[in-house]
């Protein structure tokens, strides 16, 4: 949805017909309005009879880059409110892209076409740039290169709310490639807004957030402290959200070889510096940073919570800028 400058629309309340592009648009309140929302689209997924609050909606799923659970969760997120999809994955050879279209022509196409479209890319700032292009219809940013991922942050944010009925005075850390992941460059977008956030940022020297990133976060008053080995983690943070090595992101495959794995989460781990409140949290794929041995922890919610939240999540967020809730 085209809008008169390049600054990314505030929510401030109000959903209907918003880009969802950042992080940088929520407020505390909008985010309680996604949680309220989340809540109720649980309730109907456990129903056996499909809701209709789509019904006669058309969503364009359209995916530059490979996604499982972005894809899969946004389209049964549609399905399981009565609405349809278009899903294109891999549009570079599965549409006129690969004659050559530009990314605006396919956005007013497929704007033609439907009522939303999501659109993941390899180029951070293409989604900004698809809403500059439509007119119409709301665009939402399911993770544009190293730029951000809001949707899978304000899954995250409901994941930690779940278990700790809060988002303030949260310790956490965050771990991996915090250089290149988008979705680390949403959640600490999202935490930032809360009082009394402590952020422990674990990674080999050469993935660190960039200086840029680092100053602006602390600015808004979330307490950033870098750290490089495990010893250094707290005991008993609130959560820990591990993150894999971006290895689609690296020019040289010598540079991700000589970084990825540096920091893996073993049953040891877990028992040296995990609480009993600890969640951890991925947003997966993981390619091996955590070890499989984990995944029966009941502090492990990565492939059980985590993954459900974000199809209440994608129901919530598409019910709202549909003007449905
Ligand atoms: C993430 C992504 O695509 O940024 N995956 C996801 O959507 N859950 C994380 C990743 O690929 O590492």
């Amino acid at each position: 949805m085209a809008t008169t400058n390049n600054d990314v629309q505030k929510i401030n309340g109000n959903f209907k017909g918003k880009d969802i592009i950042s992080l940088d648009q929520f407020s505390t309140k909008d985010i309680d309005i996604v949680l309220n929302v989340t809540a109720e689209m649980k309730d109907i997924a456990a129903n056996a009879k499909p809701s209709q609050l789509l019904q006669g909606n058309i969503v364009t799923l359209i995916f530059y880059e490979p996604s499982s659970r972005t894809f899969g969760s946004f389209a049964a997120a549609v399905k399981q409110l009565g609405g349809q999809t278009i899903e294109i994955q891999d549009p570079q050879h599965f549409s006129s892209v690969a004659k050559g279209e530009t990314l605006e022509d396919t956005m007013r196409v497929f704007e033609a076409y439907s009522d939303a479209i999501v659109i993941r890319h390899p180029q951070t700032g293409t989604a900004a740039k698809a809403a500059a292009a439509t007119q119409f219809v709301p665009i939402l940013n399911a993770g544009d290169g190293i730029g951000e991922h809001p949707t899978q942050a304000l899954l995250d944010l409901a994941t930690i709310n779940e278990k700790h009925h809060r988002l303030d005075n949260l310790t956490g850390v965050m771990a991996g490639d915090l250089l290149n992941g988008r979705t680390i460059h949403s959640l600490i977008r999202g935490l930032s807004l809360y009082k009394g956030t402590t952020l422990y940022l674990l990674s080999p020297k050469e993935l660190k957030l960039t200086k840029e990133d680092l100053d602006n976060f602390s600015k808004r008053g979330v307490k950033l402290i870098e750290i490089e080995s495990e010893n250094d983690m707290p005991e008993n943070a609130d959560f820990w959200y591990w993150t894999r090595v971006q290895k689609e992101r690296f020019a040289n495959l010598e540079d991700y070889e000589k970084v990825k794995n540096r920091f893996i989460v073993t049953p040891e781990l877990m028992k040296k510096k995990a609480g009993k409140n600890t969640i951890l949290m991925h947003p997966l794929p993981r390619i091996g940073e955590i070890l499989p041995e984990v995944d029966s922890d009941p502090r492990a919610v990565y492939l059980r919570s985590e993954v459900r939240n974000g199809m209440y999540v994608r129901m919530a967020l598409l019910a709202l800028i549909l003007g449905k809730k």
